[in-house]
């Protein structure tokens, strides 16, 4: 993994890797690199998009405002994504197409930029790869554990950059975050927490399907890929997400955002050893064979982590990792640390035992031991900083058409992508399964 961060100079550092209270706390931060001077010609990226459904629209919109970035086509089965990629990009004649081979093909075109449903995304990185090309594909890395081995091995095979679309591990707020933990301002880290929670039909993937979806404007039977085949149904098309066979429920949609943000600020880049997972389908029973509340016990080493995503009842996203010097809150908009000292701020409640006199002799030697002189009381502080939103998708797109034209690593390569899709999969596996599961790295399977 490439770390981006030592381009960035923070001050009052050296205070927080002392494990003190911070002498300075502003935070400056060189311009970003994203928004310096315009790019040589020369440094032209052409990229094609493939699918310009909800996200693949934002990655197109957001990837020609970045400097020196064209897109040369686009691909989707549904011919009204082809109006929408034209209008997006000011360009009536764009070429465009229902069949991804077409842009794989054509050697005007640099890499790609792919934002198709779950169970295509092997089919789409693994032919994008072999064709020669560097591709960003979407999160959730894959849909199933053996995808995420096969889209690796053929991304080390080719040699191309594969970037998986888990934004924040580009964003500066985890980047602050993983500085401050790196630097032991936590002391031993004791437990992770993460959650996010919504509470109306469009956060629980109730989407309108368009309203003119037929098979005459949609090819249906590649819609469907390897999934089981079925008679046209706009309601899978539009609200996919739902069902197993082709999304990866709340785990694959929210919780590798979670996982992904989380494994960076730790360093971490492994699967975890174990995963334990309760939930249901409690509120939105329309069909889904997703659960809508799902939450996860990991351990990764011998660490614990706590996540639960729940789509029927709003809360703020937010990491809480919590450390035996602190507390460490990460939010989309910015982090703050709250220092404890680990010590006792008062004699032990335990003395209420003790006899009057032996209660009295006890206390009387704590305060003169631990009470600070007069004017020397400790004040504990909250520190805070505010960053740019961690969902932006600039920098992470950034990141990877510089990796396509420096042929440096990207901050989120398929081996760091299919790590954090397998927590996703044991999380699915555990809650299927009704059982903690593993996984086995001899087997490359999920085990109980
Ligand atoms: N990073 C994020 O924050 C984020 C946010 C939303 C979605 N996503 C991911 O983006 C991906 C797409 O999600 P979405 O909500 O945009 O879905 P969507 O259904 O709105 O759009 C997907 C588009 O892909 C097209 N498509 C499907 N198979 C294709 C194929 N074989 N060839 C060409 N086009 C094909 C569909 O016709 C559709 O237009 C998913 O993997 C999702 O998890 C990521």
């Amino acid at each position: 993994m490439n770390n981006n961060f030592s381009r960035r100079k923070f001050l009052g550092m050296s205070a927080a890797a002392a494990g003190a209270s911070f002498a300075a706390k502003t935070v400056l931060l060189e311009p970003e690199p994203l928004l310096a001077g315009p790019v040589a010609a020369s440094d032209r990226v052409r990229f094609g998009m493939i699918g310009v459904g909800m996200q693949g629209s934002g990655l197109l919109t957001q990837s020609i405002e970045l400097p020196g970035i064209e897109c040369a086509a686009a691909c989707d089965l549904y011919d009204g994504r082809h109006t929408l990629a034209r209008e997006i990009t000011a360009n009536p004649s764009l070429p465009v197409t229902r069949r991804y081979r077409e842009l794989l093909d054509n050697k005007e075109i640099d890499c790609i930029v792919a934002a198709v449903p779950d169970h295509w995304h092997k089919q789409v990185v693994v032919d994008a790869v072999n064709a020669g090309k560097d591709i960003y594909c979407e999160k959730p890395m894959s849909h199933a554990p053996a995808e995420g081995i096969e889209m690796a091995d053929a991304a080390k095979k080719n040699s191309r950059i594969v970037q998986i679309g888990s934004q924040r591990v580009s964003s500066l707020i985890c980047a602050k975050a993983k500085e401050l933990i790196a630097q032991g301002m936590l002391g031993d880290m004791m437990l992770v927490e993460g959650w996010l929670g919504r509470n109306d039909p469009t956060g629980a993937w109730e989407y309108p399907p368009p309203p003119d979806l037929s098979p005459a404007t949609l090819d249906w039977d590649t819609w469907q890929g390897t999934a089981p085949k079925k008679a046209f149904d706009p309601y899978a098309f539009a609200r996919w997400r739902c069902w197993k066979e082709y999304g990866t429920g709340v785990a694959g949609d929210l919780l590798v955002h979670l996982i992904s943000g989380m494994m960076f600020m730790l360093g971490i880049n492994e699967a975890p050893k174990q995963a334990m997972s309760i939930g249901g389908i409690l509120r939105w029973k329309d069909g889904r064979n997703m659960p809508d509340v799902h939450a996860t016990n990991y351990y990764y080493g011998d660490l614990p982590v706590y996540m639960r995503l729940n789509l029927g009842t709003e809360m703020p996203e937010l990491y809480r990792f919590q450390g035996s010097k602190g507390i460490l809150e990460v939010n989309e908009f910015g982090l703050s640390y709250t220092p404890q000292t680990g010590k006792d701020s008062a004699p032990s409640y335990y003395s209420q035992g003790f006899p009057h006199a032996m209660r009295e002799a006890y206390e009387k030697k704590w305060r003169a031991e631990n009470t600070p002189k007069l004017g020397e009381e400790p004040m504990p502080e909250t520190i805070s900083f505010k960053g740019p939103d961690y969902d932006d998708m600039k920098p992470h797109l950034w990141n990877f058409f510089q990796a396509v034209r420096s042929r440096k690593p990207v901050v989120e390569d398929a081996v760091f992508g299919h790590h954090a899709a397998l927590a996703c999969h044991m999380a699915n596996e555990s809650y299927f399964r009704k059982a903690a599961v593993r996984w086995d790295e001899s087997s490359r399977s999920i085990k109980t």
